[in-house]
């Protein structure tokens, strides 16, 4: 039975800020088939689960200005629940959701013109689900067709995704214990799949990417993880430049680096972790050159994470340490590029760190949440672009504040490129860790797994 308490403060929060007569509609997510009798594995909508806690498909709820609160779901019916599962039922719903009514879906029709009559404001998830906006212009088409009886059509469409994400940034306890355990079995899971790997070479056996994904999953599921938050990225050698690559069937080799980004969904939270290291367990000279540089440049990030910073100060954290090592190390050619400021002015670095250093973390593996701070919404700064000549337009970072959980996860690519010292070539490294923000700093989920070359060595020891 779920735990309807946190859910129904979140709908009366949510309520309390829909207007003096509006009305929110969310569906949970929609099955979808995958070939001919087989459908993708089903995974609610997080926002529909953040304030049901309720996983069955085929369900919508309603909630109105008062705080009431409409469910439909899927009625009982003992032929289909043979077949797939047992399901609660609108009888049952209202004690164990703590909804005020709950009807079959198979009423969704008949009922949905009639509760969004007189009411002003109309909240709903704006382009999340495919379909959806159609379905609510004709639900609107019905209520209009009585407006001469004198019904009233809501007059605004708001995006309820606003309110909801603003709720949905910071993780209260409850949700920051389900993450940090979800950080724990996935960094369990990375120690899993290092020592495997070491342990298979010094085998003699032929180590493709898929055993340790097949690893990884094994220990996600034998600590009680749903699934994987995200389809693992295994990549071996010259596959870890590809940014999502998928785990497939190269061969991992000895004196290889392999990267593995992968995380486990516990109860609806998502964790994220990478790590890089040696298959055989033991650095090369480059390798580690370059390991160590993104290592400090995480270090770098994790340093500038805490309440108060903006949301962007980790990346630029990050890299102005890898700037400078790429040029250290010869990545990047001074006499060419420049100095430091120049590299970072004219993103020199880009060539080998393309990405950002982060993202919200949370119910959904990239969470929902503004970038931009909401008080600073209307500061539209304007800068030209050193490389392109182009103005760009951006608005105040977030300014972060404890309970928001972020990814840092800097990293460095290397394809080979003329100027590139060819011991770089086809290296591939990011690490990554999850990061409650916190009054002083923030607190590292992930940690269970260490970064430190020297504590992955010893731990792929024999
Ligand atoms: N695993 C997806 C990411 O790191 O953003
Ligand atoms: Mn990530
Ligand atoms: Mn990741």
């Amino acid at each position: 039975m779920v735990k309807s308490s946190v859910y129904s403060q979140r709908r009366a929060q949510l309520a309390s800020q829909l207007g003096s007569d509006g009305i929110a509609i969310l569906p949970t997510a929609f099955e979808r088939a995958r070939n001919r009798d087989s459908d993708y594995l089903y995974r609610h909508d997080s926002y529909f689960y953040y304030l049901t806690g309720f996983s069955e498909p085929n369900a919508w709820i309603l909630i109105d200005s008062s705080g009431h609160t409409t469910l439909f779901c899927q009625p009982k019916d003992m032929e289909r629940e043979i077949w797939d599962g047992i399901r609660l039922g609108p009888g049952a719903a209202q004690d164990s959701l703590g909804v005020d009514a709950a009807y079959s879906i198979a009423e969704l029709e008949v009922h949905m013109p009639r509760m969004l009559e007189n009411r002003e404001v109309l909240w709903y998830p704006m382009a999340t689900h495919s379909g959806l906006e159609s379905r609510i212009e004709g639900w609107l088409q019905k209520v209009r067709s009585r407006v001469r009886y004198g019904a009233l059509c809501p007059e605004q469409i708001r995006d309820v995704c606003v309110l909801l994400d603003e709720m949905r940034l910071i993780k209260d306890e409850t949700e920051q214990a389900t993450m940090r355990k979800a950080a724990q079995i996935s960094a369990q899971a990375h120690i899993r799949a290092m020592q495997l790997c070491a342990r298979m070479l010094r085998e003699g056996k032929d180590v493709r990417e898929y055993h340790l994904d097949a690893e990884l999953l094994h220990a996600f599921r034998q600590h009680g993880s749903q699934y994987p938050a995200y389809a693992s990225i295994v990549a071996a050698g010259a596959n870890a430049c590809v940014l999502h690559y998928r785990a497939d069937n190269a061969a991992v080799n000895n004196g290889a680096l392999v990267l593995i980004d992968a995380g486990c969904e516990l109860d609806s939270y998502a964790s994220d972790i990478t790590r890089t290291f040696p298959a055989n367990g033991q650095f090369t000279g480059a390798q580690r050159a370059l390991y160590d540089l993104v290592e400090a440049s995480q270090q770098a990030a994790v340093a500038a994470t805490r309440s108060g910073a903006r949301f962007t100060e980790p990346h630029e954290a990050s890299v102005r340490v890898l700037a400078q090592g790429m040029l250290d190390v010869g990545l990047l050619n001074k006499d060419k590029v420049g100095g430091l400021d120049d590299v970072i002015e004219k993103r020199a670095y880009f060539q080998f760190y393309m990405h950002r250093t982060s993202h919200w973390l949370g119910m959904d593996v990239h969470d929902c949440g503004s970038y931009i701070e909401p008080s600073e919404k209307g500061h539209l700064n304007h800068r030209k672009d050193a490389l392109t000549g182009e103005v760009l337009s951006n608005r105040p970072a977030r300014i972060l504040r404890p309970g928001m959980v972020l990814t840092l996860e800097p990293g460095i690519y290397v394809r080979p490129a003329s100027g590139v010292p060819e011991h770089f070539n086809n290296i591939g490294i990011r690490i990554e860790d999850d990061a409650i923000v916190t009054n002083t700093g923030c607190e590292l989920i992930s940690r269970d797994v260490p970064v430190k070359a020297q504590a992955i060595e010893e731990l792929m020891r024999p």
